[in-house]
């Protein structure tokens, strides 16, 4: 009987990249992790210290180093090279970036990589629209992070301000992982019920909304400003994702994936829950949002494909 491992790719180490590569391994989430970066030796080094954790880890993981023919057999594969900046607008990276996630999505095609590509380089709704495009691979099996992170985020704050448990809180953030991106209030639910149920009953949900926007909005610069560099939310973002496809789980996670239609949006990718399994996103489910939640989302996908469109035919 083959014994499967589960194997993914992480091209990019710096920062972002080895801190994702990390959490994997600490998660047990992968069994075999190939690590690729264009500066070879800081690969090998990478490779080589998470290794030497792995003898206290809960889960056994192989960590090597490996060219884009190794990375293409991969089941997964995660794009994290690529500039960052504490430019508060990621679709300023574009420029910068679009050639670098180019040349990862050639050097996968030129292996004949046939898995699931996982981009978390910004802006990573325009770099994963334009993967997809390329790749030419079966629906799903490219799609962002993208707003995993600000929900994770949003999550938090809802979880600071109530004082209940991250895991009771129901709550997404949608469209753009930037400046664009919409907080939907009406599908904010704790332990199942709506905010504004539970505010009518006890004033601490009367939450102060504003606020914790600027909150999720500027969580990034957060962590940025001190240390240039924001690296534990996107890694645990991408663990989970990683998780629901490795144990199909069918797991609702908000993620930047292909719109076909879904809240009379396509050609586009932008934020939305999407149901992850063994095929990556199987599926995008459609909350009923309130009139003004579902035109900033539209305006919000507006915004990503203006610059889709610019540097590319229709999807
Ligand atoms: C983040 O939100 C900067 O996109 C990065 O952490």
């Amino acid at each position: 009987m083959p014994i499967l491992k589960r194997s993914v790719g992480i091209v990019g180490l710096g920062r972002i990249g080895s801190r994702c590569a990390y959490s994997l391994a600490l998660s047990g989430a992968a069994d075999d992790l190939v690590l690729y970066d264009i500066d070879g030796k800081r690969a090998n080094s990478e490779a080589s210290d998470i290794g030497d954790a792995v003898a206290y880890m809960a889960h056994r993981v192989t960590v090597s180093t490996g060219d884009y023919s190794v990375l293409a057999r991969c089941d997964i594969v995660v794009m994290a090279a690529g500039i960052i900046s504490d430019s508060k607008d990621r679709l300023s990276l574009l420029e910068g970036n679009l050639q670098i996630a180019d040349g990862i999505v050639d050097g996968l095609m030129a292996q004949g990589f046939d898995g699931i590509l996982i981009v978390i380089t910004n802006p990573c709704d325009v770099l994963a629209f334009r993967a997809a495009q390329r790749l030419g691979l079966p629906y799903g099996r490219v799609f962002s992070t993208g707003t995993a992170l600000d929900s994770a985020r949003l999550r938090g704050q809802l979880s600071l301000t109530t004082g209940i448990d991250h895991k009771a809180i129901s709550a997404l953030v949608m469209g753009e992982h930037g400046a664009s991106q919409v907080i939907p209030w009406s599908a904010v639910t704790i332990y199942g019920r709506t905010l504004a149920s539970l505010a009518a009953a006890d004033a601490r949900f009367d939450i102060p909304r504003d606020d914790i926007r600027d909150k999720v909005l500027n969580g990034a610069w957060t962590a940025v400003d001190g240390k240039g560099v924001a690296e534990y939310g996107v890694a645990a973002a991408l663990t989970r994702c990683i998780q629901a496809i490795f144990h199909d789980e069918k797991a609702v996670i908000p993620v930047s994936t292909a719109l076909r239609g879904e809240y009379g949006v396509s050609g586009v990718f932008a934020g939305v829950p999407a149901i992850l399994g063994k095929n990556g996103v199987e599926g995008v489910i459609e909350l009923r949002l309130t009139d003004a939640e579902l035109a900033a989302f539209r305006a919000s996908c507006e915004t990503l494909k203006e610059k889709q469109e610019n540097r590319s035919p229709a999807f």
